[in-house]
């Protein structure tokens, strides 16, 4: 059975996962979001510790739980928290797999109290949130680098644009227009784009069979690197 077979063949190694959406504070009680549920990445923490990985999951604000005792979970609420934590975590990971939705854009000014209409507020200064996955690309050594991009037009080539621009390992494409793919659903659809540019597509499935096939793609290019 291929679960038995599985059993352990990640033992030892050290995973870093980020889950989630991220959330940008605009006064005590208003804020910036996005779709997405965490259940891609929750699915991959709970793969990778069936096989015997030690496994960090940073988690923005979800409403699901990590079962598995191998998971060390950190909680985080906006971008910049997740990249310092992310951060942190980085130097003695072997695999880390960047499944967060981060916002790229938070309030240039968090207001300390409940902000009050009146006229002329009609706008909300924003500014850009760093970009975690690029600058661990930039300080990587060992790790094996992974993004996910969600995308509605040319999924392959925006996800090659930002495997390049990251310094990736490989990307996950999700092509978010699709039925059966994307945020809140529990079945996903990608495609696998390692960094010599070898296309994989995945036929839609749950997001636990989904973090399976990723991780054997990703052990295998690890494989295939270290020859
Ligand atoms: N990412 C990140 N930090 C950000 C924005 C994105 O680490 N501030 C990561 C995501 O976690 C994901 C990958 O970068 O693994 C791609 O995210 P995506 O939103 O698809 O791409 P962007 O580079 O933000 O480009 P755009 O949104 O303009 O398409
Ligand atoms: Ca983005």
């Amino acid at each position: 059975e291929r679960h038995q077979q599985k059993a352990l063949d990640m033992q030892g190694q050290k995973v870093l996962i980020s889950a989630g959406p991220t959330k940008e504070m605009i006064d005590p009680v208003r804020f910036f979001t996005n779709r997405s549920s965490g259940k891609m990445g929750f699915a991959l923490a709970e793969a990778a510790a069936e096989r015997g990985a030690d496994v960090t999951l940073v988690a923005g604000p979800v409403t699901i739980d990590a079962q598995h005792p191998a998971i060390t979970r950190i909680d985080v609420v906006s971008a910049e928290e997740m990249y310092h934590v992310m951060n942190d975590q980085f130097a003695d990971k072997d695999i880390v797999i960047k499944a967060a939705a981060v916002a790229d854009y938070r309030p240039k000014e968090v207001h300390t109290s409940k902000m009050k209409k009146q006229e002329g507020d009609d706008v909300i200064t924003l500014e850009r949130t760093k970009d975690i996955l690029k600058k661990l690309g930039e300080r990587k050594e060992n790790q094996f680098l992974v993004g996910f991009a969600a995308e509605t037009d040319t999924p392959i080539e925006y996800g090659l644009g930002k495997l390049k621009k990251k310094n990736l390992d490989a990307i996950v494409v999700n092509d978010v227009s699709r039925q059966g793919a994307g945020f809140e659903g529990d079945t996903n659809i990608v495609t696998y784009i390692n960094k010599k540019e070898s296309v994989t597509d995945l036929q839609q499935a749950t997001k636990k069979e989904i973090a399976v096939q990723l991780l054997d793609c990703i052990l295998q290019d690890m494989k295939d690197d270290s020859i």
